[in-house]
């Protein structure tokens, strides 16, 4: 975009990777441009506030805040950062939270650096992050929209200009506004899950086809084409379970119970052990099985496993007495260091069913589309294949000699 980046974070290890042009997890197309910003000495990374702050027009703070000890927003580390860039900031800096704050955190970060440096000529702005995992240069690049929020006309349009050249939408609005429009995003995707899997375990009762369903409801210009109705074993990552969580909090904390906040978690928390029922419809005893999981991950094609359901799916089975065999394709040591207590990592798909009387995919990893499915039954000892992301078709499961449980489809097969 033209801008003049230095990169700060307190892991020595990281910033060093990313000088070397790699970004130290995988996002598609991030290193390309890493390495091209690094070539034209627009970018740059280091661990000292002092070589990034002080000639800084606008700081970006992208610190985690993630969920604390009552659900609530932990904001240790945000406070921190503040403390430590406050006495670097040039006069007229603008101070922008990226990070994910509960509605009022940022007239708080404002009051404490107003306190702290009487004279400093700063302003903090309230500028949320949309990114998808998996999809973040894409979502950055082309935004639908830019949220700024601004207790102060001329800082918020100060800030707008950072953007200016994405030729998108940008919404200027006050700080409080800004930072509940990244919850109610988040939450209203989760709300649309949580309905769809209510929708889908309805369907699986009455025999209707949860996918025509969604496939009917994208069409509706009201609902949408993108919208997050793919049914299954429910939300996860590192965003959706704990903003809805944050969210609940805040309301809570101004005294209004949010009935349909908790519904969707409660919606969600159920889906999981979902997978454990439909054993129970096709075996007599759970303690006596071996299942094997694919995919680990809280949404396929990332290695990503924070709040997985595809881990909570793992727990639930281990406490069903079921020993647990698991395979994911972007598995890395921390996906190993996770899942090594309550499952036998696999190098393949079929290693990991070797013996196995189930098999249940648990993300939707493109790879999973392509499993040759004689060649599973033939190690499996019994050909039971549980889609807990709908990404196979029942017809060529049910054909390849297995029994086939979807999430909202009727059972196909033995
Ligand atoms: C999400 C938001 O989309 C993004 O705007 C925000 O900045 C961060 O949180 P991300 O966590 O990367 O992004 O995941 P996303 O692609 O939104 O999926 C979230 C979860 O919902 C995954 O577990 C996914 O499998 C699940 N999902 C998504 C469904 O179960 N059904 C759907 O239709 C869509």
């Amino acid at each position: 975009m033209g801008h003049r980046v230095c990169a700060v974070d307190i892991d020595a290890g990281r910033v060093a990777e990313l000088n070397g042009g790699k970004a130290p997890f995988f996002e598609p197309g991030l290193d390309e441009m890493i390495a091209r910003n690094l070539d034209s000495h627009r970018i740059s990374f280091t661990t000292e506030l002092r070589e990034a702050v002080p000639n800084a027009d606008a700081v970006l703070l992208c610190v985690p805040t993630p969920a604390g000890t009552n659900g609530d927003a932990d904001l240790s580390m945000l406070y921190a950062a503040l403390r430590d860039v406050g006495p670097l900031l040039k006069p007229g800096a603008l101070v922008i939270t990226r990070s994910t704050v509960p509605v009022g955190t940022n007239a708080l970060l404002a009051i404490q650096l107003r306190q702290e440096h009487p004279d400093a000529d700063v302003a903090v702005i309230s500028n949320p992050e949309f990114l998808r995992e998996g999809h973040a240069v894409d979502d950055f690049m082309r935004p639908e929209r830019v949220i700024i929020g601004a207790a102060d006309a001329d800082a918020g349009s100060r800030a707008a200009k950072l953007y200016d050249t994405l030729g998108c939408q940008i919404i200027i609005t006050d700080l409080e506004t800004a930072e509940i429009t990244k919850y109610a995003a988040n939450a209203y995707l989760a709300a649309s899950i949580s309905f769809i899997n209510e929708i889908a375990n309805i369907c699986e009762r009455t025999g209707a086809d949860v996918t025509k369903v969604t496939e009917a409801l994208h069409l509706d210009r009201r609902i949408g084409e993108h919208a997050y109705i793919e049914p299954g074993i429910g939300f996860g990552g590192s965003c959706l379970p704990k903003d809805i969580s944050a969210l609940v909090s805040t309301a809570e904390g101004h005294g209004y119970d949010p009935t349909l906040l908790k519904a969707i978690m409660a919606v969600n928390d159920s889906q999981p052990k979902r997978i454990v029922g439909y054993l129970r419809e096709l075996f007599t005893d759970l303690s006596s099985l071996k299942v094997a999981v694919l995919g680990i991950s809280f949404k396929g094609d990332t290695f990503d496993v924070r709040s997985s359901p595809a881990m909570s799916v793992i727990r639930h089975l281990g406490d069903a007495g079921i020993r647990v065999h698991a395979f994911d394709p972007m598995a890395d040591r921390t996906v190993e260091m996770c899942v090594s207590a309550i499952a036998e990592l696999h190098e393949d798909a079929y290693s990991a069913a070797t013996g196995c009387d189930a098999v249940i995919i648990a993300s939707e990893h493109s790879e999973f589309r392509m499993l040759d499915l004689q060649r599973l039954g033939k190690v499996m000892a019994s050909r039971v294949l549980i889609d807990g992301r709908n990404v196979l078709d029942p017809a060529t499961v049910a054909e390849a000699g297995f029994s086939h449980i979807g999430i909202g489809r009727a059972r196909r097969g033995d």
